[in-house]
Protein backbone atom coordinates (compact mmCIF):
# COMPACT_ATOMS: atom_id res chain seq x y z
CA UNK A 1 0.00 0.00 0.00
CA UNK A 2 2.95 2.08 0.58
CA UNK A 3 3.29 3.31 -3.16
CA UNK A 4 -0.26 4.71 -2.72
CA UNK A 5 0.59 7.31 -0.38
CA UNK A 6 0.92 10.46 -1.94
CA UNK A 7 4.13 11.92 -3.39
CA UNK A 8 3.78 15.37 -1.55
CA UNK A 9 4.36 13.31 1.75
CA UNK A 10 7.32 12.44 1.37
CA UNK A 11 8.62 16.09 2.09
CA UNK A 12 6.32 16.82 4.49
CA UNK A 13 8.36 16.48 7.77
CA UNK A 14 7.60 15.14 11.59
CA UNK A 15 8.50 17.53 14.49
CA UNK A 16 12.11 15.20 16.20
CA UNK A 17 10.54 16.84 19.43
CA UNK A 18 7.58 14.28 19.10
CA UNK A 19 10.14 11.29 19.16
CA UNK A 20 11.42 12.88 22.42
CA UNK A 21 7.78 13.32 23.72
CA UNK A 22 6.89 9.49 23.13
CA UNK A 23 9.85 8.41 24.99
CA UNK A 24 9.26 10.99 27.72
CA UNK A 25 5.93 9.38 27.89
CA UNK A 26 6.96 6.21 28.05
CA UNK A 27 9.40 7.29 30.99
CA UNK A 28 6.55 8.38 33.21
CA UNK A 29 4.95 5.49 32.82
CA UNK A 30 7.94 3.68 34.21
CA UNK A 31 7.64 6.34 37.14
CA UNK A 32 9.95 8.84 36.13
CA UNK A 33 9.48 12.29 36.98
CA UNK A 34 10.01 13.83 33.70
CA UNK A 35 10.06 17.97 33.26
CA UNK A 36 8.27 19.24 30.32
CA UNK A 37 10.41 21.84 28.63
CA UNK A 38 10.27 20.89 25.24
CA UNK A 39 6.15 21.54 24.94
CA UNK A 40 4.70 25.29 23.11
CA UNK A 41 1.37 25.30 24.99
CA UNK A 42 0.99 27.22 28.21
CA UNK A 43 0.92 25.27 31.43
CA UNK A 44 -1.95 26.90 32.70
CA UNK A 45 -5.28 25.33 33.14
CA UNK A 46 -8.81 27.35 30.98
CA UNK A 47 -8.93 30.33 32.38
CA UNK A 48 -12.34 29.55 34.51
CA UNK A 49 -14.75 32.21 32.79
CA UNK A 50 -14.01 30.70 29.19
CA UNK A 51 -14.39 27.09 30.73
CA UNK A 52 -17.57 28.27 31.92
CA UNK A 53 -18.80 29.70 28.74
CA UNK A 54 -18.23 26.71 26.83
CA UNK A 55 -19.51 24.38 29.11
CA UNK A 56 -23.18 26.96 29.47
CA UNK A 57 -23.00 26.33 25.52
CA UNK A 58 -22.42 22.72 25.75
CA UNK A 59 -24.63 22.39 28.49
CA UNK A 60 -27.69 24.16 26.59
CA UNK A 61 -27.14 21.21 23.78
CA UNK A 62 -27.78 22.81 20.44
CA UNK A 63 -24.07 22.21 19.16
CA UNK A 64 -24.87 23.43 15.45
CA UNK A 65 -22.44 24.75 12.52
CA UNK A 66 -21.63 28.14 12.46
CA UNK A 67 -21.40 30.44 9.37
CA UNK A 68 -18.02 29.15 7.79
CA UNK A 69 -16.61 32.19 8.43
CA UNK A 70 -17.70 31.70 12.39
CA UNK A 71 -19.98 33.10 14.38
CA UNK A 72 -20.83 37.23 14.13
CA UNK A 73 -20.64 38.24 17.36
CA UNK A 74 -16.78 36.61 17.90
CA UNK A 75 -15.92 38.35 14.85
CA UNK A 76 -17.38 41.85 16.01
CA UNK A 77 -15.50 40.94 19.54
CA UNK A 78 -12.25 40.67 17.53
CA UNK A 79 -12.31 43.62 15.70
CA UNK A 80 -13.25 45.42 19.03
CA UNK A 81 -10.07 44.18 19.96
CA UNK A 82 -7.99 45.54 17.10
CA UNK A 83 -9.80 48.94 17.82
CA UNK A 84 -8.62 48.78 22.22
CA UNK A 85 -5.43 47.10 21.58
CA UNK A 86 -3.86 48.05 18.42
CA UNK A 87 -6.02 51.28 17.51
CA UNK A 88 -6.57 49.90 14.49
CA UNK A 89 -10.27 50.15 12.57
CA UNK A 90 -10.75 46.69 11.13
CA UNK A 91 -14.35 45.54 9.27
CA UNK A 92 -15.38 41.97 11.18
CA UNK A 93 -15.85 40.78 7.59
CA UNK A 94 -12.18 40.90 7.45
CA UNK A 95 -11.73 38.16 9.37
CA UNK A 96 -12.67 34.65 9.62
CA UNK A 97 -12.94 31.88 12.61
CA UNK A 98 -10.42 29.31 12.23
CA UNK A 99 -9.17 25.85 14.08
CA UNK A 100 -6.32 27.27 15.38
CA UNK A 101 -3.28 29.12 13.72
CA UNK A 102 -3.06 26.62 11.88
CA UNK A 103 -6.37 26.62 10.41
CA UNK A 104 -5.47 29.77 9.38
CA UNK A 105 -2.68 29.27 7.76
CA UNK A 106 -4.10 26.26 5.71
CA UNK A 107 -6.48 29.05 4.81
CA UNK A 108 -4.18 32.10 4.04
CA UNK A 109 -1.65 29.60 1.85
CA UNK A 110 -5.00 27.91 -0.07
CA UNK A 111 -6.21 31.62 -1.12
CA UNK A 112 -2.98 33.07 -2.07
CA UNK A 113 -0.11 30.69 -3.30
CA UNK A 114 0.29 28.91 -6.45
CA UNK A 115 2.06 25.51 -7.20
CA UNK A 116 5.57 26.36 -8.09
CA UNK A 117 6.16 30.06 -5.87
CA UNK A 118 7.91 30.55 -2.90
CA UNK A 119 7.58 31.84 0.69
CA UNK A 120 10.21 33.55 2.49
CA UNK A 121 11.03 33.03 6.28
CA UNK A 122 13.50 33.02 8.83
CA UNK A 123 15.10 30.00 9.60
CA UNK A 124 14.78 28.84 12.42
CA UNK A 125 11.24 29.50 12.71
CA UNK A 126 7.94 27.29 13.64
CA UNK A 127 8.53 23.92 11.62
CA UNK A 128 4.56 23.81 10.37
CA UNK A 129 4.97 26.72 7.79
CA UNK A 130 7.19 24.67 5.78
CA UNK A 131 4.94 21.85 5.51
CA UNK A 132 2.13 24.26 4.69
CA UNK A 133 3.62 25.58 2.13
CA UNK A 134 4.68 22.08 0.95
CA UNK A 135 0.72 20.82 1.04
CA UNK A 136 -0.23 23.86 -1.82
CA UNK A 137 2.81 22.96 -4.26
CA UNK A 138 4.63 25.95 -2.71
CA UNK A 139 8.24 25.97 -2.13
CA UNK A 140 9.85 27.69 1.46
CA UNK A 141 12.64 30.28 0.91
CA UNK A 142 14.63 29.92 4.21
CA UNK A 143 16.63 32.60 5.08
CA UNK A 144 19.31 31.86 7.38
CA UNK A 145 19.44 34.97 10.53
CA UNK A 146 21.46 35.46 13.60
CA UNK A 147 21.10 37.96 16.14
CA UNK A 148 22.39 40.86 13.70
CA UNK A 149 18.62 41.11 12.71
CA UNK A 150 17.42 39.73 16.02
CA UNK A 151 16.76 36.54 14.38
CA UNK A 152 14.22 38.12 12.30
CA UNK A 153 13.81 39.10 8.63
CA UNK A 154 13.93 42.52 7.26
CA UNK A 155 13.59 44.76 4.50
CA UNK A 156 17.11 44.64 3.39
CA UNK A 157 16.97 40.60 3.29
CA UNK A 158 13.28 40.83 1.42
CA UNK A 159 15.07 43.11 -1.04
CA UNK A 160 18.31 40.67 -1.40
CA UNK A 161 16.51 37.61 -1.51
CA UNK A 162 13.25 38.20 -3.23
CA UNK A 163 13.25 36.30 -6.69
CA UNK A 164 11.04 35.52 -9.69
CA UNK A 165 9.20 32.81 -7.97
CA UNK A 166 8.61 34.60 -4.72
CA UNK A 167 5.71 35.19 -3.47
CA UNK A 168 5.41 36.43 -0.48
CA UNK A 169 6.95 36.54 2.93
CA UNK A 170 6.01 35.49 6.40
CA UNK A 171 7.07 36.97 9.75
CA UNK A 172 6.32 35.60 12.90
CA UNK A 173 6.94 38.34 15.78
CA UNK A 174 7.46 37.38 18.49
CA UNK A 175 9.17 34.21 16.87
CA UNK A 176 8.76 30.66 17.74
CA UNK A 177 11.57 29.68 18.56
CA UNK A 178 13.81 32.45 19.47
CA UNK A 179 10.76 34.72 21.08
CA UNK A 180 12.61 37.63 19.40
CA UNK A 181 10.21 40.87 18.27
CA UNK A 182 10.63 42.96 14.83
CA UNK A 183 11.42 46.46 15.79
CA UNK A 184 8.13 48.44 13.98
CA UNK A 185 10.67 50.63 11.80
CA UNK A 186 11.38 46.98 10.20
CA UNK A 187 8.01 45.82 10.11
CA UNK A 188 7.09 48.52 8.22
CA UNK A 189 10.26 48.36 5.78
CA UNK A 190 9.24 44.62 5.12
CA UNK A 191 5.52 44.89 4.47
CA UNK A 192 6.88 48.52 2.46
CA UNK A 193 9.15 45.77 0.33
CA UNK A 194 6.60 43.10 -0.31
CA UNK A 195 4.08 45.61 -1.48
CA UNK A 196 6.34 47.35 -3.89
CA UNK A 197 7.03 43.39 -5.56
CA UNK A 198 3.39 42.90 -5.68
CA UNK A 199 3.70 40.41 -3.19
CA UNK A 200 1.56 39.16 -0.20
CA UNK A 201 2.72 39.23 3.70
CA UNK A 202 1.61 36.91 6.14
CA UNK A 203 2.24 38.36 9.81
CA UNK A 204 2.05 35.14 12.69
CA UNK A 205 0.49 37.33 15.14
CA UNK A 206 -0.24 34.18 17.89
CA UNK A 207 2.45 35.53 20.79
CA UNK A 208 1.30 38.97 20.33
CA UNK A 209 -0.22 39.43 24.03
CA UNK A 210 2.84 37.26 25.49
CA UNK A 211 5.34 40.62 25.34
CA UNK A 212 7.47 41.55 28.28
CA UNK A 213 8.73 44.99 27.21
CA UNK A 214 6.22 47.94 25.13
CA UNK A 215 3.16 46.34 23.64
CA UNK A 216 3.11 45.36 19.74
CA UNK A 217 1.40 46.75 16.80
CA UNK A 218 -0.11 44.47 14.53
CA UNK A 219 0.91 44.77 10.88
CA UNK A 220 -2.05 46.10 10.12
CA UNK A 221 -1.12 48.99 11.37
CA UNK A 222 0.94 49.86 8.37
CA UNK A 223 -1.15 48.33 5.92
CA UNK A 224 -4.50 46.76 4.80
CA UNK A 225 -3.55 44.37 2.29
CA UNK A 226 -1.39 41.71 4.94
CA UNK A 227 -2.31 38.35 6.13
CA UNK A 228 -2.96 38.42 9.86
CA UNK A 229 -2.64 34.49 11.25
CA UNK A 230 -3.93 34.21 15.31
CA UNK A 231 -5.32 32.34 17.60
CA UNK A 232 -6.55 31.80 21.28
CA UNK A 233 -4.10 29.00 21.53
CA UNK A 234 -1.05 31.16 23.77
CA UNK A 235 -1.84 33.97 24.99
CA UNK A 236 -5.33 33.10 25.88
CA UNK A 237 -4.52 29.89 26.84
CA UNK A 238 -6.32 27.66 24.95
CA UNK A 239 -4.60 25.43 22.65
CA UNK A 240 -6.83 22.32 23.12
CA UNK A 241 -9.75 24.66 22.33
CA UNK A 242 -8.41 24.72 18.57
CA UNK A 243 -9.74 28.14 17.70
CA UNK A 244 -7.71 31.03 15.89
CA UNK A 245 -8.20 33.53 13.57
CA UNK A 246 -7.49 34.87 10.06
CA UNK A 247 -7.45 38.54 8.96
CA UNK A 248 -7.47 38.69 5.21
CA UNK A 249 -7.15 41.60 2.19
CA UNK A 250 -10.61 42.65 1.44
CA UNK A 251 -10.10 41.45 -2.00
CA UNK A 252 -9.55 38.10 -0.52
CA UNK A 253 -12.91 37.84 1.78
CA UNK A 254 -15.16 35.63 -0.77
CA UNK A 255 -12.26 33.17 -1.88
CA UNK A 256 -11.43 32.69 2.20
CA UNK A 257 -14.74 31.76 2.90
CA UNK A 258 -15.63 29.86 -0.25
CA UNK A 259 -12.46 27.96 1.15
CA UNK A 260 -13.71 27.38 5.09
CA UNK A 261 -16.60 26.04 3.97
CA UNK A 262 -15.20 23.69 2.33
CA UNK A 263 -12.48 22.31 4.22
CA UNK A 264 -13.88 23.14 7.45
CA UNK A 265 -17.63 24.00 6.92
CA UNK A 266 -16.54 25.92 10.50
CA UNK A 267 -14.74 26.10 13.56
CA UNK A 268 -15.94 24.03 16.73
CA UNK A 269 -19.07 25.89 17.80
CA UNK A 270 -18.64 25.63 21.56
CA UNK A 271 -15.14 27.02 21.44
CA UNK A 272 -16.53 29.66 19.68
CA UNK A 273 -18.64 30.57 22.28
CA UNK A 274 -16.20 29.91 24.85
CA UNK A 275 -13.76 32.02 23.34
CA UNK A 276 -16.33 35.02 23.62
CA UNK A 277 -15.67 34.74 27.10
CA UNK A 278 -11.68 35.66 26.98
CA UNK A 279 -12.34 39.10 26.16
CA UNK A 280 -14.07 39.98 29.01
CA UNK A 281 -12.27 42.44 31.89
CA UNK A 282 -12.19 39.62 34.11
CA UNK A 283 -10.58 37.18 32.02
CA UNK A 284 -7.79 39.89 30.49
CA UNK A 285 -6.96 40.28 34.23
CA UNK A 286 -5.87 36.85 34.70
CA UNK A 287 -4.12 37.11 31.59
CA UNK A 288 -2.34 39.90 32.39
CA UNK A 289 -1.41 37.76 35.95
CA UNK A 290 -0.60 34.93 33.51
CA UNK A 291 1.73 37.02 31.24
CA UNK A 292 3.92 38.67 34.06
CA UNK A 293 4.65 34.98 35.78
CA UNK A 294 5.92 34.21 32.05
CA UNK A 295 8.14 37.53 32.41
CA UNK A 296 9.51 36.09 35.81
CA UNK A 297 9.95 32.67 34.30
CA UNK A 298 11.76 34.28 31.56
CA UNK A 299 14.29 36.10 33.29
CA UNK A 300 14.91 33.59 36.26
CA UNK A 301 15.62 30.89 33.29
CA UNK A 302 17.48 33.39 31.28
CA UNK A 303 19.45 34.08 33.74
CA UNK A 304 20.32 30.43 35.08
CA UNK A 305 21.49 29.16 31.16
CA UNK A 306 23.55 32.18 30.97
CA UNK A 307 25.55 31.10 34.12
CA UNK A 308 25.29 27.72 33.31
CA UNK A 309 27.72 28.58 30.32
CA UNK A 310 24.97 28.45 27.82
CA UNK A 311 24.82 31.91 24.93
CA UNK A 312 21.49 33.38 23.95
CA UNK A 313 22.35 35.75 21.40
CA UNK A 314 18.93 37.46 21.53
CA UNK A 315 16.88 37.91 25.07
CA UNK A 316 13.68 37.37 24.52
CA UNK A 317 10.76 39.58 24.26
CA UNK A 318 7.84 37.58 23.96
CA UNK A 319 5.77 34.15 23.66
CA UNK A 320 7.61 31.27 26.44
CA UNK A 321 10.65 30.16 24.63
CA UNK A 322 14.46 30.79 24.82
CA UNK A 323 16.77 29.43 21.92
CA UNK A 324 19.69 28.86 23.47
CA UNK A 325 23.39 27.71 22.00
CA UNK A 326 24.76 24.77 23.54
CA UNK A 327 27.97 24.88 21.67
CA UNK A 328 29.87 25.15 24.64
CA UNK A 329 28.44 21.34 25.79
CA UNK A 330 27.83 19.66 22.49
CA UNK A 331 28.13 19.31 18.58
CA UNK A 332 24.55 17.43 17.84
CA UNK A 333 21.97 19.08 19.84
CA UNK A 334 19.61 16.35 19.09
CA UNK A 335 21.60 14.10 21.17
CA UNK A 336 21.85 16.34 23.53
CA UNK A 337 18.31 16.47 24.05
CA UNK A 338 18.43 12.65 24.21
CA UNK A 339 20.93 12.20 26.58
CA UNK A 340 19.58 15.17 29.01
CA UNK A 341 15.98 13.02 29.06
CA UNK A 342 17.48 9.63 29.31
CA UNK A 343 19.77 10.43 32.37
CA UNK A 344 18.08 13.41 33.89
CA UNK A 345 14.42 13.51 32.77
CA UNK A 346 14.09 16.84 31.51
CA UNK A 347 12.88 17.23 28.06
CA UNK A 348 13.53 19.65 25.99
CA UNK A 349 13.10 20.72 22.00
CA UNK A 350 16.88 20.33 19.75
CA UNK A 351 17.35 23.12 17.39
CA UNK A 352 16.82 20.74 14.26
CA UNK A 353 12.86 21.39 14.85
CA UNK A 354 13.34 24.60 13.68
CA UNK A 355 15.32 24.41 10.62
CA UNK A 356 18.60 24.01 8.95
CA UNK A 357 20.75 27.06 10.09
CA UNK A 358 22.90 26.38 13.22
CA UNK A 359 20.39 23.45 14.48
CA UNK A 360 22.97 21.82 15.75
CA UNK A 361 24.30 23.68 18.20
CA UNK A 362 20.87 25.11 19.41
CA UNK A 363 17.96 23.71 21.96
CA UNK A 364 14.71 25.55 22.67
CA UNK A 365 13.63 25.65 26.29
CA UNK A 366 10.26 26.69 26.86
CA UNK A 367 9.49 28.47 29.85
CA UNK A 368 5.75 26.47 30.29
CA UNK A 369 6.97 24.84 33.74
CA UNK A 370 6.46 26.72 37.13
CA UNK A 371 9.98 28.52 38.67
CA UNK A 372 9.87 25.36 41.35
CA UNK A 373 9.78 22.83 38.43
CA UNK A 374 12.21 24.67 36.28
CA UNK A 375 14.44 24.69 39.72
CA UNK A 376 14.84 21.15 39.51
CA UNK A 377 15.32 21.10 35.77
CA UNK A 378 17.99 23.64 36.29
CA UNK A 379 19.77 21.25 38.96
CA UNK A 380 19.33 18.32 36.56
CA UNK A 381 20.86 20.05 34.25
CA UNK A 382 24.12 21.51 35.87
CA UNK A 383 24.57 18.09 36.80
CA UNK A 384 24.12 17.00 33.54
CA UNK A 385 26.66 18.99 31.82
CA UNK A 386 29.17 18.77 34.43
CA UNK A 387 29.56 15.02 34.18
C1 LIG B 1 4.58 30.44 15.58
C2 LIG B 1 3.37 29.54 15.65
N1 LIG B 1 2.39 29.72 14.75
C3 LIG B 1 1.31 28.93 14.75
C4 LIG B 1 1.15 27.91 15.69
C5 LIG B 1 -0.10 27.05 15.64
O1 LIG B 1 -0.93 27.27 16.74
P1 LIG B 1 -2.46 26.86 16.88
O2 LIG B 1 -2.86 26.11 15.66
O3 LIG B 1 -2.56 26.05 18.14
O4 LIG B 1 -3.23 28.13 17.02
C6 LIG B 1 2.14 27.70 16.65
C7 LIG B 1 2.04 26.60 17.65
O5 LIG B 1 2.97 26.26 18.34
C8 LIG B 1 3.28 28.54 16.63
O6 LIG B 1 4.28 28.41 17.52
Amino acid sequence: MHQLIAHRMSGITSFYVMELLQRAKQLEQQGRDIIHMEIGEPDFATPTEVLAAGSRFLKAGDVKYTAAAGLSELRRSIAEYYQQEYGVKLAPQRILITPGASGAFLLAFGVSLNPGESIMMADPCYPCNDNFVRLFGGETQFIPVDAGSRYQLDGQLIAKHWRETTKGVLIASPANPTGTVIADAELQKAIQQVSIRGGCFYADEIYHGLVYGDPLPSALRYSDDVFVINSFSKFFGMTGWRVGWLVVPEAFVDAAEKLAQNIFISTSTHSQYAALAAFSPENRAELERRRLEFKLRRDFLYDNLLRLGFKVACKPEGAFYIYADCSAFTGDSFQFARDLLEEEGVAVTPGKDFGYNQAQTHIRFAYTASIDRMTTALTRLERFICR
